[in-house]
This record gives structure tokens, sequence and C-alpha cells, in this order.
């Protein structure tokens, strides 16, 4: 046994390396489960930092999940080996970057799932610098900082993503989007933007949006929707679904054009459920229930106005305290008179011991006895 030490350490190494990097067809990458019928392969939880260069050419499903690739360089995915891959799913991976080329020129990619990684970098040329086939991207809980969402916008904005129908956005924590965002993707069906933290959507243009039906921007924080953006969802022809609900909808003034829009419109989905969430007297009424009388929109006091009239009250206040403190000085002015006097005559009475005391310094007989006497 001693002496097949050595033979059949080789012999291991041989099998691990020897199989691991062939290309012959019915070969799998280490730590991977291949289903050839299927044409997919699975490399699920094994750890992985990076992804295994000996994939099988005749993949269309790609899994490589739960692992720890960190980032995904240029040509991370060779083209000319995975004629067929069309859909990929690296959620969960910790990848933090994801760079120009990772992606690029995949012929048949449909499919790609980047969920679940704390990207702090996101290339806008992933897809490389032609467009991309891609037709769903999914990015939930992915974009942990403003700038890759930025680069995300930017990526779309490019055209590079027009066959896009499907994009995930859910739970990612987003307080506003870029203006321009979703001005490029004329093949659109479903956005997904539930669960983050979006403010407003004042600037965000869905113009261009012709295919979309179905918008969910439930579980954020929207206080109301202006009349430029229900004016563009009126305007989209394929637009049947938009999910509204748990957010913290604000039931003053502003909010009215919304609450008529929703009376209106088929195109929310459980509209009956949305309820306001300021200011208190108001919480919990269904936004279908309010009317102008709830809302005391007739007296719009705006801050310069208020600001005006907080200027004038101090005028008016600095005049009175003026105007008292010339009374008393009015009602005193014997007493003034008099307190005058006093220090008329002191200032007298001082500036002539002054003078005596000048005097006697002038004169020379005088001035060795002052001096020594103020020592
Ligand atoms: C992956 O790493 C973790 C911790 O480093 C370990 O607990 C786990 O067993 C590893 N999984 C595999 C499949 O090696
Ligand atoms: C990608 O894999 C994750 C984890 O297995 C799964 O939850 C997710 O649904 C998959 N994505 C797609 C688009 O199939
Ligand atoms: C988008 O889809 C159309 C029709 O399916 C196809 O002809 C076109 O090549 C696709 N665009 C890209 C960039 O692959
Ligand atoms: C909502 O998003 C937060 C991150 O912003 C996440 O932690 C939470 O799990 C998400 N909730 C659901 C139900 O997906
Ligand atoms: C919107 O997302 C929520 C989860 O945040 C989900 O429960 C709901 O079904 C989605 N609505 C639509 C219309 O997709
Ligand atoms: C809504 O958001 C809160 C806070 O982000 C989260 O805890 C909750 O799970 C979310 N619910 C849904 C249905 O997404
Ligand atoms: C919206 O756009 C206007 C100008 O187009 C700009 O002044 C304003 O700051 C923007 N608001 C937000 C919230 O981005
Ligand atoms: C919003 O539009 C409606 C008509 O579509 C109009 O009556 C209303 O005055 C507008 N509101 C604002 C704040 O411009
Ligand atoms: C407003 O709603 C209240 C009930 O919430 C109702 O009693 C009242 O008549 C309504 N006023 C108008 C003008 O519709
Ligand atoms: C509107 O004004 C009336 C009295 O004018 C007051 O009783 C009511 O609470 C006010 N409603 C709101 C929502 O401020």
């Amino acid at each position: 046994m001693p002496g097949c030490g050595a033979l059949c350490l080789g012999l291991l190494l041989h099998v691990l390396l020897g199989c691991g990097s062939a290309q012959q067809p019915g070969s799998c990458p280490a730590l991977c489960e291949c289903l050839e019928a299927a044409k997919t392969v699975k490399c699920v939880n094994r750890n992985l930092t990076a992804v295994p260069p000996d994939l099988p050419s005749y993949v269309r499903n790609l899994f490589i999940t739960g692992n720890r690739l960190a980032r995904l360089p240029a040509g991370a995915f060779p083209a000319q080996r995975l004629p067929d891959l069309r859909a990929l799913n690296l959620s969960g991976n910790h990848l933090r970057a994801v760079e120009a080329g990772a992606l690029a020129a995949l012929p048949a990619l449909r499919q790609l799932d980047l969920s679940g990684n704390p990207l702090v970098s996101l290339s806008p040329q992933v897809f490389g610098e032609g467009g991309s086939p891609l037709e769903e991207l999914a990015l939930r809980g992915a974009l942990r900082d403003h700038s890759v969402l930025l680069s995300l916008a930017a990526m779309l904005q490019s055209g590079a993503l027009r066959n896009l129908s499907r994009l995930e956005l859910a739970d990612n924590g987003l307080l506003l989007l870029p203006a321009g965002m979703f001005t490029a993707l004329p093949a659109l069906r479903q956005l997904d933007l539930s669960n983050n933290s979006l403010v407003g959507l004042r600037n965000v243009s869905f113009q261009g949006l012709g295919q979309l039906q179905s918008l969910n921007l439930s579980n954020n924080s929207l206080g109301v929707l202006r009349n430029g953006t229900l004016a563009q969802f009126r305007g989209l022809p394929a637009l049947r679904h938009i999910g509204l609900g748990r957010n913290t909808w604000v039931c003053d003034c502003a909010i009215e054009d919304l609450v008529a829009w929703l009376k209106e419109s088929d195109q929310v989905e459980g509209k009956e459920a949305l309820t306001c969430a300021y200011p208190d007297k108001m919480l919990g009424k269904a936004l279908l229930k309010i009317n102008g009388s709830d809302l005391n929109c007739s007296m719009p006091v705006d801050l310069p106005s208020q600001l005006q009239t907080s200027y004038v009250f101090l005028g008016i206040v600095l005049a009175l305290i003026g105007a008292i403190f010339l009374l008393v000085l009015y009602l005193n002015r014997k007493g003034i008179k008099k307190w005058m006097h006093n220090i008329r005559d002191a200032c007298r009475d001082h500036m002539e011991g002054y003078h005596y005391r000048y005097e006697i310094n002038a004169d020379p007989r005088l001035t060795n006895l002052s001096s020594n006497s103020d020592v």
C-alpha cells in the first residue's frame, strides 16, 4: 500500500484536472450538476469564486447561484463557446462588480437574474457595445448605492436593451429614480418597483412605454401622484395593472387630482384598499371616499405670504416699544431735567478741582511737594 501512495495521488490528480478541463461532450465542470437532456447546468451553493471555464457548449439554462464570485470580469462567459445560453441565473453570489463586457455578445441570452448581490459597481457596457437580445432582467435587492442605479439608467437609456420586456427592481430601497431611465424601453411590459422607498415620481418619464401592461409601485413611500404622472398613466394604452398599495398617501389639497383620477380610472388594482397615512385626522380614510370638503383647499397659505405677515408683525411690535419709550421719557421730563442739572453741577465741581490741581502742579515751588505726596 505505501508504494501505491504516489501512484494513487497521481491518478487522482489526473482524474480531477484531466476530466475537469476536458471539452468533450458529456463532461461537466467540477462542483456542478449537468442535465444534458434538459440543456441545464447547475452550480448551486458550492462557494465557487469564478465562473467554471469548462461549461458544456450545449447549455441553455445556467444556474450559478449562492456562490462567492465577488466580481464578473470582461469575457466571463465566452460567447463563442456558449452559443445557446438563454437563461443565466447569477443570484446570491456576493457579486460586487459586474464589469464592461462581462456578458457581451451572448447571442441567445434572454433572461438574466442578478438579484441578491450587493452590487456597488455595474458597468453600462456590461453587454458590450452592440445591443443585447435580453428580454428579462431581475435586479431584486441588488442595487446597493446610487451610483449603481445611475449606471443602470445609463445602460437602459443607451438603447442596449430595446427588447427588454420585464424589469424587476423590487427590494432595493430606491428613493428617487433618474428622470429619463425608462425612455428607451419600447418593448417593456412589466415593471416592478415594489418594496422600495420611492417618495415621488414627479420627474420620472413613462412616456414611450407603449407596451407597458403592469407597473408595481406597491410598498413604497409615495405621498401623492401629480397631474403630469397621472396624465402619462392615462396615455399608456396597454397599462392595465398599476399597484399602489401600502404607500404613505398624504391627504391634503395636493391629493385632489389623484383622487379624481382614481375615481374614474380602472387602471389601478385594489384601489378601494388605498388609505391616507397623513394627516392624523385622515389616517386610514379610503382615498376613494375623500371629497373636496374633507380637504379644506379654499385657503392656500403659501410660505412667502406667511413670511410677509411675520415681518409686518415684527415692525408693529418695534414701533410700539419705541412709542412706549418716548412716552416714559415725556412723563419723566421734570425728573430728567433735575437729574441733568445735578450731573452738570457735579461735573462743574469736579472740573474746578481739576483746574486747582493743575495750577498747583504748574507752580514750580510746589512741584516737589506735590510729587512727594503722590508717591
Ligand atoms: C462554503 O463555505 C462555508 C463557510 O466558509 C462553509 O460553511 C460551507 O460548508 C461551504 N460549502 C461548501 C459546499 O463547500
Ligand atoms: C434564480 O435563482 C434563485 C435562487 O434559486 C431563484 O429564487 C430565482 O427565482 C431564479 N430566477 C429566475 C429568473 O428563475
Ligand atoms: C429584438 O427582437 C427582434 C424580434 O424578435 C429581433 O429581430 C432583434 O434582433 C432583437 N434585437 C436584438 C438586439 O437582438
Ligand atoms: C423589502 O426590501 C427590503 C430591503 O429594502 C428587504 O430587506 C425585505 O426583505 C423586502 N421585503 C420583502 C417582502 O421582500
Ligand atoms: C406588487 O408587489 C407586491 C409585493 O411587494 C406583490 O404582493 C403584488 O402582487 C405585486 N402586484 C402586481 C400587480 O404585480
Ligand atoms: C414592505 O416594506 C417593508 C419595509 O421595507 C418590509 O418590511 C415589508 O416586508 C415589505 N412588504 C412587502 C409585501 O414587500
Ligand atoms: C424636476 O425637474 C426640474 C426641472 O426639470 C428640477 O428643477 C427639479 O429639481 C426636479 N425635481 C426632482 C425631485 O428631481
Ligand atoms: C390637473 O388636471 C385636471 C384636469 O385634468 C385639472 O382640472 C386640475 O386643475 C389640474 N391640477 C393642477 C394642480 O394643475
Ligand atoms: C363628503 O363625504 C361625506 C361622508 O364622508 C358626506 O356626508 C358628504 O355629503 C360628502 N360631501 C359631498 C359634497 O359630496
Ligand atoms: C377643515 O376645516 C374644518 C373647519 O373649517 C375642520 O373642522 C376640519 O377638521 C378641517 N379638516 C382638515 C382635514 O383639516
